[in-house]
């Protein structure tokens, strides 16, 4: 049995600096070019170490076993700073208690009611689009998926120029956040602008859902919604009658719940409509679908399982560009992972962009082929290599949620809008960010009647 030491270095390190200097100019490439240096590679962020997992089923077992490769390390140790310890970053230890209490927000008979909302929110977006406008694809989908997960889950709707600046407050933490992994902590009481925009935004979140929270309470009803099972959480023990959580605690899970809704999945349809544009053979198969299922009329909860090669079209952009790809566990004890001896303590690296570029496990993995997902036509990529939402206890929570919404969205633009790319603006992975936006995506919205085939 080996020991952590005899982990190889992956190549190109600097002293101090490490790999900052491919992990800054294309991680993405360095990404990829890790897996030819073994199962488990080490990496060093500037100042920190860490081990890379590259290996699909060591990457499962370190997914499965929350207890051991808990949420933790550089990446959660900055999350930690905007949304506390609410259910995304807490340790194991705080974990079980807060998803029982999260997760009937996410029954499949909620979903079906969350659905409605979607669609009534994708219908008012696409409707308010004006035949030939440019739009900034990412911005529109942001304040849809704001909206929706505002309504839904707090039964609330910010005013849009509240709305806006909360979206706008996420993206700042998204840069941010990657760019205070890379650093060391010392540096951030620095007075630099990055600094000072990251507080600001964090603070004006946090008054923000603090000010969803009063009104709230003050309506005092139970609005069925993710926010009142929060307010009327109690504790086990049945003599206790306080709230079981505190206003700090329900602030963490909203900003928490916020930002982790949000972001990935307008990242996800906006992703989606650029790869559909570059590829017209298949958005040409895709109108031909929307407009046999939905005829005219916008895609609702009931038309789901019909909408076998939209949904396959998500799937198939998670593959590619998924939102969460570089993400962080600490080692709670000593373990053996893939034959090394790795001490407590240890931070850990998983890439859902890595697994899911891996030649030996999807062919030609640079294509967009939605096609892949078409099985028992196709036989169907290995068990377990598609990550995109994590797995295990911790796997999303939202992971139905934004397949829907993500769903919807892609069938009721592509029944009424053709979305063009607009020349001049190279659309690019923005890699500075902890999601893999799409930068610099305009397009061009031109309105279509949808074919009614039967
Ligand atoms: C395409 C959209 C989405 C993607 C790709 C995505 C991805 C992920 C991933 C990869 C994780 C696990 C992170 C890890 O292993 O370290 C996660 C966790 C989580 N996601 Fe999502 N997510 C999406 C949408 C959503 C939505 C819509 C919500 C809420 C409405 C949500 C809420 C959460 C929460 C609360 C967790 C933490 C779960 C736990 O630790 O128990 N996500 N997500």
């Amino acid at each position: 049995m080996s020991t952590a030491s005899s982990i190889a270095t992956a190549p190109g390190a600097l002293p101090l600096l490490g790999h900052l200097a491919p992990l800054l100019r294309d991680p993405l490439a360095f990404l990829r070019s890790l897996s030819a240096h073994g199962d488990l590679v080490r990496v060093c962020l500037g100042p920190f170490q860490a081990v890379m997992v590259c290996d699909p089923a060591l990457t499962h077992q370190v997914l499965l076993d929350d207890r051991t490769f808990d949420r933790g390390g550089v990446l959660y140790e900055r999350l930690r700073e905007v949304g506390g310890n609410g259910i995304a970053a807490c340790p194991h230890s705080m974990h079980r208690r807060q998803r029982r209490l999260l997760q009937p927000a996410f029954h499949p008979a909620r979903l079906a009611r969350y659905a409605q909302t979607m669609t009534d929110q994708i219908v008012a977006m696409t409707g308010s689009w004006r035949d030939g406008q440019v739009l900034d694809v990412l911005a529109e989908m942001q304040t849809l998926t704001g909206r929706v997960t505002t309504m839904t889950l707090f039964s609330d709707t910010l005013a849009p120029p509240v709305l806006r600046q909360a979206i706008d407050d996420i993206t700042t933490f998204a840069h941010g956040t990657f760019q205070r992994m890379l650093m060391p902590p010392p540096l951030d009481r620095l007075p630099i602008p990055s600094n000072r925009r990251f507080h600001e935004a964090r603070d004006r979140l946090h008054r923000t859902v603090r000010t969803i929270l009063a009104d709230h309470r003050e309506s005092g009803t139970d609005q069925g919604d993710l926010l009142s099972a929060l307010l009327a959480a109690r504790d086990p023990d049945p003599t206790e009658t306080r709230p079981a959580l505190s206003d700090d605690e329900i602030a963490d899970q909203l900003v928490t719940f916020f930002s982790a809704g949000t972001e990935t999945t307008a990242n996800t349809v906006a992703w989606a409509l650029h790869l559909l544009a570059q590829h017209p053979d298949i958005e040409d198969r895709l109108r031909a679908e929307v407009d046999a299922v939905l005829q005219g009329s916008p895609a609702a909860h009931e038309h789901l399982p019909r909408l076998k090669l939209t949904s396959r079209c998500v799937t198939e952009t998670l593959r590619l560009w998924p939102p969460g790809w570089l993400l962080t566990r600490t080692i709670a004890v000593d373990t053996h992972l893939g034959g090394h001896l790795l001490p407590a303590g240890t931070t850990l690296l998983y890439s859902a962009y890595l697994i899911q570029h891996r030649p030996d496990l999807y062919p030609d993995p640079e294509r967009f082929d939605p096609d892949r997902w078409d099985s028992p036509r196709r036989p169907a990529p290995p068990r377990d290599t598609f990550i995109a939402f994590g797995d295990g206890a911790r796997r999303c929570i939202g992971d139905q949620f934004s397949m829907i919404e993500s769903t919807l969205a892609l069938a009721t633009i592509a029944s009424r809008w053709q979305l063009r790319p607009v020349p001049g603006h190279p659309v690019r992975p923005d890699t500075r960010n902890i999601v893999l936006q799409p930068r610099g995506l305009r397009m061009r919205a031109i309105a279509r009647t949808p074919q009614h085939a039967s």
